[in-house]
């Protein structure tokens, strides 16, 4: 099938895709957007999480013809005109990448954070973050980029 949406802000339309593929998978391996990471395909880690039609969301529990029409944006789209989001500079800064599996889906969700709420406290970063899980640390460095964040934005 034909699937035709918005992808970061471009009309995309991608041929042959088979009716159960993920919007995930499509991104990856179809329109070379390999930001959106696959760690669990289950809907568990948060690795894969975009903006469909401006609400956060698992991209590997999405199939593809479910984004049919609509907008999505992946974290390859918040950055602008070249420029990192500033929440993306704060993950580089506060040493919150580690392996990065991660980190694509915790921007997106911190990103998706501090437009709802810009002054997060603590209780609340945690809530936010809930769904997105690292292996590798015991995620004060992520809550320290996404302070950091909250305070530049
Ligand atoms: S890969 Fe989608 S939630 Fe883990
Ligand atoms: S930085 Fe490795 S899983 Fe989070």
């Amino acid at each position: 099938m034909r699937l035709s949406c918005t992808i970061n802000g471009e009309p995309r339309e991608v041929d042959g895709v088979w009716e159960g593929e993920s919007l995930l998978y499509v991104l990856r391996e179809r329109l070379g957007l390999p930001g959106s990471k696959n760690a669990c395909e289950q809907g568990e880690c948060g690795s894969c999480s975009v903006y469909l039609d401006g609400e956060l969301a698992c991209s590997c529990l999405i199939l593809a013809g479910q984004a049919e029409g609509r907008e999505v944006v992946t974290v390859e789209g918040l950055a602008e005109e070249g420029e990192l989001h500033p929440v993306q500079e704060a993950f580089l800064e506060a040493g919150a990448v580690q392996c990065g599996f991660c980190t694509p889906g915790l921007i997106v969700a911190t990103h998706d954070l501090l437009r709802r709420t810009p002054e997060p406290s603590d209780p609340e970063i945690r809530e936010a973050l809930a769904g997105n899980l690292c292996r590798c640390t015991g995620y004060e460095k992520i809550l320290d980029a996404v302070r950091l964040a909250a305070s530049r934005t």
